[in-house]
């Protein structure tokens, strides 16, 4: 089987490294290519030089070359429509369509969905650039905190949370009037602020039905603590433990988000492929925990994938092809009863302005059996692994015996790794200690 990954991430190095760990995918002398590469993805898959984002030239390169399964990482091609035109090629993929991919890229579409759903998630009201001044007059009369979201895709930073008036009126300036987010953010959603804490739900779906790998949390803040800037994602771990994510939780999110979710995406003949994440806040209403979402998004999380993915047992391909061959009822997923953490290590600076081009030292140090997965790293003229993005390793160490140990085991590896400048959260995993 001749597969294409899309994408170059830290998070298409997990879906590599789980394609390349597949007993259906070694026997079946599968052959593995991914766009762009990196220095990581390039040794498990063949790079091939096509921007992810480039729909028109990924459907060339796979209908020429044969191409049977292509995996669609990030969100960007999923919105542009690249399965749309893969499958007019008759070429299988894993993914959501353009249409059933504004789950994420548009805020608006998202919240009326949920709303008519009766999916739980904040209060909203949605503005077009139009309503500028009644959404000003909504802010004077509103409690905060709120959150104002931006309708469209802002690399994961079209959200802001306002604690005042003053403070809102400026971000709609921004948003609306000097487009800080280009288009992206005039159109808008002002919705309320919920308390809790967050949880990463992946279910894996044909469009009817679905299987639900194990949770994680994301650690979204640049700083130890929860402090400072929102980032990509500077570390995650998997499973979560019971007192964030027991069994009438996880029925919750199934009854009252995944499945109602599934079957209005395909009421509004939106069916839904691949991988539905459910950015959830956990809020306790009378001593129970109650599920509501903050956001849809229409892939794999990144860097949640590095600590999930390795946690499947049973064959990853088998998975990604029955989400798009309608064929999860007979998918059995089976997950190690093990626990991972990722830690992400970013380039000093990130998540503003950081610099690239830094040669990365002590890779070969990692332990056998801790994964380093890529997620900005390229090689130079002569062969060096060196930085190419804010966030650019993610190291995932896994336990039999606990979290702790996996931290530990995580930490002690990172600490072998250096290039200029090199950043770190110390503190990932903190909350289940
Ligand atoms: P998003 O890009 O929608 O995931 O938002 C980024 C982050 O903003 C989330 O991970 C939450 O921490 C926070 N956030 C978004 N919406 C809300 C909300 N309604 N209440 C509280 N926090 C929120
Ligand atoms: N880690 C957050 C995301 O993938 O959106």
């Amino acid at each position: 089987m001749k597969i294409l990954i899309v994408g170059n991430g830290g998070r298409e190095h997990a879906l590599a490294w789980g394609i390349r760990n597949s007993p259906s995918f070694k026997n079946s002398n599968g052959e593995l290519f991914s766009t762009i590469g990196s220095a990581g993805l390039n040794s498990i898959s063949t790079p091939v030089n096509i921007k992810a984002d480039n729909v028109s030239a990924i459907c060339e390169f796979s209908k020429e070359n044969n191409f049977d399964f292509v995996i669609v990482g990030p969100e960007l091609p999923l919105s542009l429509g690249l399965v749309d035109e893969l499958n007019k090629l008759g070429i299988m993929v894993f993914g959501p369509t353009k249409s059933a991919a504004e789950i994420e890229s548009s805020k608006i579409f998202a919240k009326e969905m949920m709303k008519s759903a009766g999916i739980p998630t904040a209060e909203f009201r949605k503005f077009t650039a139009r309503e500028f001044d009644d959404a000003i007059n909504y802010l004077k009369i509103s409690q905060y905190p709120l959150v104002i979201k931006a309708d469209g895709l802002a690399a994961g930073k079209g959200v802001v949370i306002v604690d005042s008036f003053a403070v809102a009126c400026k971000t709609l300036e921004d948003m609306v009037i000097n487009k800080a987010f280009g288009n992206a953010g005039v159109n808008f959603v002002i919705e309320q602020f919920l308390n809790g804490y967050e949880l990463s739900v992946f279910a894996i779906t044909d469009g009817s039905d679905y299987v639900v790998l194990p949770p994680s949390q994301d650690h979204k803040r640049i700083g130890d603590g929860d402090t400072g800037k929102n980032t990509g994602g500077m570390g995650a771990y998997s499973p979560v433990p019971e007192k964030f994510y027991d069994k009438s939780l996880e029925e919750k999110i199934k009854l009252k988000i995944i499945e109602p979710a599934l079957k209005q995406m395909k009421l509004l003949n939106r069916e839904y492929k691949g991988c539905l994440y459910c950015g959830l806040m956990i809020s306790e209403c009378n001593g129970e925990k109650e599920p509501y979402v903050v956001e849809f998004n229409c892939r794999f999380g990144d860097p949640e994938s590095q600590a999930v993915i390795p946690l499947i047992k049973s064959d990853f391909l088998q998975l990604l092809l029955a989400s798009s061959t309608d064929n999860i009822r007979n998918y059995k997923l089976e997950i190690h009863n093990k626990f991972a953490v990722c830690v992400i290590i970013a380039s000093g600076g990130y998540p503003d302005k950081y610099q690239t081009g830094k040669k990365i030292t002590g890779l070969e140090k990692i332990s056998p059996d801790v994964l380093a997965f890529h997620s900005g790293t390229t090689f130079d003229d002569n062969n060096n692994i060196i930085t190419s993005g804010g966030r650019v390793l993610g190291i995932t160490a896994l336990s039999e015996t606990s979290v702790s140990d996996a931290i530990n085991k995580a930490y002690e590896n990172v600490s072998l790794i250096n290039f200029e400048n090199c950043y770190y959260r110390k503190d990932i995993g903190y909350r289940v200690l």
